[in-house]
């Protein structure tokens, strides 16, 4: 049995320290201390065959074996998790002064950043959003919006015909008559969108964005709208920038206004963005023609209201100083990186 118990202790000295993880050193220990299939368990029970006076110190002898054998696996086992763990922290280590991966940022297009803003200001004023569709009818675009066929107002807007009857719509303003066939007042909208107009320069593109504004109630008066407008100028171009209304012509609002903004780059005085005048154009409006509200069913001696339609485009291009609508459709990421907030 000595003998027995010399191997063991040789065998575990000898190997025990080549370990590198606690699941390996673990299944060497089990080789000498597993209840059942230990040598060191196997050892007691070797005692049955032992005279009973020898039993005791048997017992001793192989107890002691045991204790020692115990503590040498937990002090092993103990340096084995600390190495484990420092080489896990190793792994895990982070170097902070490495060099990040730059991922690129993108930019909003000056279009959407324009749109947005509009939408931020029209709904805190209260107008709900109204989308139409691209395509429209005559009757839509045109007629309802008291411009007939051979009215001389519809070559103020040349046409992309789908069909007779169908065409690419020239402006927001026919969203006006879906409103209004489809609610009664008090209406209070905005519709931005595409528009379609085969004209084709520096500032025209035959494809160009609009947000046309609605609003139909009791006593509506211009007075209401250049309320709205000063509010509106204000916030999209800047404090103290003012309106002034000059009149104009459209077959669907009467009377009907250009809408002029106090240059915001020169305060007034004149400039060349403002071309020297102080002031700039940026859109159209006017009283809702009577026609128009008869056309969808809404009395026009009980209500009244005032619409407006704006460039998108026209605007980006004067706030982020942008010379060619060209700039605005070439998806040259460029062009949106140097209007970044
Ligand atoms: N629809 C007109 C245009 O495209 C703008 C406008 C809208 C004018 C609403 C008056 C009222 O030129």
């Amino acid at each position: 049995m000595e003998e027995k118990i010399k191997e063991i202790r040789a065998e575990i000295e000898e190997k025990i320290g080549s370990f590198d993880t606690s699941g390996k050193l673990y299944e060497f220990r089990k080789k000498f201390l597993d209840n059942k299939e230990g040598a060191i368990s196997q050892l007691m029970k070797g005692m049955r065959d032992v005279p009973k006076e020898e039993r005791p110190q048997f017992g001793k002898i192989v107890n002691e074996v045991k204790e020692w054998a115990t503590a040498r696996f937990d002090e092993m086992e103990e340096r084995v998790k600390a190495k484990e763990l420092e080489r896990r922290n190793a792994d895990e280590a982070i170097d902070v002064t490495m060099p990040g991966v730059v991922s690129p940022e993108g930019a909003l297009h000056p279009d959407t950043m324009v749109i947005n803003d509009l939408i931020d200001i029209f709904t805190s004023m209260g107008f709900e959003i109204f989308e139409g569709t691209e395509i429209e009818n005559d009757y839509y675009n045109f007629t309802a919006l008291n411009t007939p066929k051979d009215h001389p107002a519809r070559d103020m807007q040349d046409t992309f015909y789908v069909s007779d009857e169908f065409l690419l719509r020239t402006q927001t303003s026919a969203g006006q008559i879906h409103v209004m066939e489809n609610k009664k007042p008090p209406i209070k909208i905005r519709s931005p969108g595409k528009v379609f107009r085969p004209a084709d320069d520096a500032t025209h593109s035959p494809m160009f964005t609009q947000m046309e504004g609605l609003v139909v109630d009791k006593g509506i008066s211009v007075c209401d709208l250049q309320g709205m407008l000063d509010t509106f100028s204000a916030r999209i171009f800047g404090e103290g920038v003012k309106t002034r209304l000059r009149p104009s012509y459209f077959p669907f609002t009467e009377p009907s206004v250009e809408v002029d903004v106090s240059c915001f780059a020169c305060g007034g005085k004149g400039c060349k963005l403002c071309k020297g005048t102080g002031w700039i154009e940026v859109l159209g409006a006017g009283i809702v023609n009577r026609h128009v509200l008869e056309n969808c069913g809404i009395d026009p001696e009980e209500y009244s209201g005032f619409a407006f339609g704006m460039g998108v485009e026209r605007i980006a291009m004067l706030k982020y100083g942008i010379n060619n609508i060209k700039a605005l459709f070439e998806s040259d990421t460029r062009v949106a990186e140097q209007f970044k907030d």
